[in-house]
C-alpha cells in the first residue's frame, strides 16, 4: 500500500505569518526520508496554504511522486498541465469550507456529467497525468467515475473518521465501495480525516492501494518531528496490511 503525506498544513502554519517557515518543501523531503511513497498537496483557488511557488519547488525537490489535488478552475488546470505531476486528484472546492467536505458531485443538471470536469480530465490525461476523482463511497459515484474513464478514485473517509468509534457501518460502506470500484476497473485510493487511531481498519481493506494523510501526520510532527510522525504512520499501515 502506498502512503502519501499531504503537507498542506505545514504551509498553513507558514501562511499564518506570511513568512518563510515552516517550509512545506523541506517537510516533504523529510517525509520521503521517513518512507513516504509520495507527497500530496492541494493548490486551492484561494491559495490559503500551498502557493504556486511551493508547487514549482516541490516538483524540483522531491524524489518520489506528487499527487496534486485541484478543482476544475481553468487557471489551476493550466498550472497542472504545465507542471505535469504524476497524479492529479480532482476535489470539490468551496471558498467558505474549512476543508474538503464531501466527494465530487459527478453529475450536472439533468444527470449529465459535469462538462467542466470532463474537459479538465481530458486536458490532464492528454499530457500523461494519472487522474483520480475524490468521491463519496457510494455505488452511483463509482459507476459515474468509471464512465469518465479516469484511472482511480479516492474514497472519502470523512464519514468513517467522524463515526468510527460509534458504528461499523461506515467502514463496511468503504469496504463495499472499494470492492465495487476495483471491479469497475478503477484503482482505489482513500483519504480524509485519517489519524493514528483510525487508519488501521482502512489500511486493512485489500482493494485500497493508496492512502493520503495530512492533518494528523502534520499535527504529530509538531510533537515528535516529521520523520518520526511519518515512520509511526508507515508502521501502523504496514501492521494493518496482511498481504
Ligand atoms: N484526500 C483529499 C482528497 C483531501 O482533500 C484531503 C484534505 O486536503 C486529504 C486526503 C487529507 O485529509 P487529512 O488532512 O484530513 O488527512
Amino acid at each position: 500500500m502506498r502512503f502519501y503525506v499531504n503537507v498542506d498544513h505545514v504551509a498553513t502554519v507558514r501562511q499564518a505569518r506570511r513568512t518563510d517557515e515552516p517550509d512545506p518543501v523541506a517537510a516533504a523531503v523529510a517525509c520521503e526520508r521517513a518512507g513516504a511513497d509520495g507527497i500530496t498537496v492541494h493548490l486551492r483557488e484561494d491559495r490559503r496554504h500551498i502557493q504556486d511557488e511551493d508547487l514549482h519547488r516541490l516538483c524540483a525537490a522531491i524524489a518520489t511522486t506528487l499527487n496534486l489535488e485541484l478543482a476544475t478552475a481553468d487557471d489551476i488546470v493550466g498550472i497542472a498541465s504545465e507542471l505535469r505531476p504524476h497524479q492529479a486528484t480532482f476535489v470539490p472546492e468551496r471558498r467558505e469550507e474549512i476543508t474538503t467536505e464531501g466527494g465530487l458531485d459527478l453529475t450536472a443538471a439533468a444527470g449529465k456529467p459535469d462538462p467542466k470536469l470532463v474537459a479538465a480530465i481530458a486536458t490532464l490525461k492528454d499530457v500523461g497525468i494519472r487522474v483520480s476523482l475524490f468521491i463519496d463511497p457510494d455505488g452511483e459515484s463509482i459507476q459515474r467515475a468509471a464512465e469518465l474513464r479516469v484511472d482511480a478514485v479516492e474514497l472519502h473517509t470523512g464519514e468513517y473518521a467522524n463515526r468510527f468509534r460509534d458504528s461499523d457501518a461506515p467502514l463496511e460502506r468503504l469496504a463495499r465501495a472499494a470492492v465495487e470500484a476495483k471491479a469497475a476497473g478503477l484503482a482505489v485510493h482513500a483519504g480524509h480525516g485519517l489519524t493514528y487511531q483510525n487508519t488501521g481498519p482502512v489500511a486493512s481493506i485489500r482493494e485500497i492501494e493508496e492512502l493520503s494523510i495530512g492533518h494528523s501526520v502534520v499535527s504529530r510532527s509538531i510533537m515528535v518531528g516529521m520523520e518520526s510522525a511519518v515512520s509511526e504512520m508507515r508502521a501502523l499501515i504496514a501492521a494493518a496490511r496482511v498481504d
